[in-house]
Parts: C-alpha cells; sequence; structure tokens
C-alpha cells in the first residue's frame, strides 16, 4: 500500500490521530462507567475502542511506506464526568467524523485515485454511523439511570463495523465471515 499525494497522506495522518485519541478515550469512559455501575455501556465502550483501533491500523497501514516523523493534528474531545456526558462527548465525535470528517477524507481519496485510502476511509465512515446511534441509545438509558443489555457485542476486525447481538451471518460493509468478528 502506498499514496502518492500529500493531502491524502495528511488526512491519513490526521484520521490515525484521531482514532488513537478515541480509542483510549473509550478505553478511559468505559472503566469510569463499569466504575459507576453501568458495566454493559462499559463493555459497549470497550468495543468501539477496539473498532477505532482498527481504523487506526488500517490508516497506519495505508501509509506503510511514509516513514518519518510528523506532527499530526487531530481533534479529540475531553472530559471525565458523569457517563451521560461523557456518552454525549462520544456521540458528538462519531457525528463529526460521520458528517464532516471521513465525507471530505472520502471525496478526497477518490478525487486523488488513492484507493487504498479510499476503502479505509470508506470502513471507518460506515462503522460511525453505527457507533453514533449505539452510543445514542446507550445515552437514552444511562439517563433513566438504566445499563443497556447483556448481548454480546461484535466487532469486525477488518472494518471496524459493531453490533450488538446476533443478527448478521456476515459484515454487512466488507463481508468478512461473523466467526472472524471479536466479541466483547
Ligand atoms: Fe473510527
Ligand atoms: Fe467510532
Ligand atoms: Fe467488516
Amino acid at each position: 500500500m502506498a499514496v502518492n499525494n500529500a493531502m491524502t497522506a495528511d488526512f491519513l495522518r490526521s484520521a490515525y490521530g484521531g482514532e488513537s485519541m478515541a480509542h483510549m478515550r473509550y478505553l478511559i469512559w468505559g472503566e469510569e462507567a463499569e466504575k459507576n455501575g453501568f458495566p454493559n455501556i462499559g463493555r459497549l465502550f470497550k468495543a468501539v475502542a477496539n473498532a477505532e483501533w482498527v481504523h487506526a491500523k488500517n490508516h497506519f497501514n495505508v501509509l506503510k511506506d511514509g516513514v518519518g516523523d510528523n506532527s499530526v493534528v487531530a481533534g479529540a474531545a475531553f472530559g471525565n464526568t458523569d457517563i451521560v456526558q461523557n456518552l454525549q462527548g462520544a456521540i458528538d465525535g462519531e457525528l463529526h467524523e460521520v458528517k464532516q470528517m471521513y465525507p471530505v477524507y472520502l471525496e478526497t481519496a477518490k478525487f486523488q485515485s488513492e484507493k487504498d485510502a479510499e476503502r479505509s476511509f470508506h470502513f471507518a465512515l460506515e462503522a460511525e454511523k453505527i457507533h453514533a446511534e449505539l452510543f445514542k441509545s446507550a445515552q437514552e438509558n444511562a439517563k433513566a439511570g438504566n445499563d443497556i443489555g447483556n448481548d454480546k457485542i461484535y466487532v469486525c476486525p477488518v472494518c471496524g463495523y459493531t453490533e450488538i447481538g446476533d443478527n448478521v451471518d456476515k459484515c454487512p460493509v466488507c463481508s468478512t465471515k461473523k466467526e472472524m468478528f471479536k466479541n466483547f
């Protein structure tokens, strides 16, 4: 894999930075949720953290040949207060990626004929749409003082697609078989 255009490479590095921080933030918020009596929302955070790691890894590997140091600028939410607010931070972050960041990055990769970057951005965009919905529904529960259910949460190791419960045989985004999914 390689990248020929500077702007796509910049976007890959920035997306890598954003995904890396989201990964860490969700682990922190997941631990906080568990500590405060929401073990299943904690598990959701940890599953989605794994999906963000998949995205970071995909972006990083598209840049495989780009050896060297770079300063990376990426947006990140801060704060670790109550569970409803932490989930709001997660929802806002996912929606930023869905509505602005990834559509722009994806169009740029297409315009610059960067096939590998296009695939990596496409995978992330599709997964973030689902993450936003999962966090919204978790927040509805948390607002009422409730945890979410204890169904297994699955993550596709190729694209980061995430689902609660057994609803699909293969990944609807990248067709990876269900038995390859990681579960939480
Ligand atoms: Fe992501
Ligand atoms: Fe996400
Ligand atoms: Fe997938």
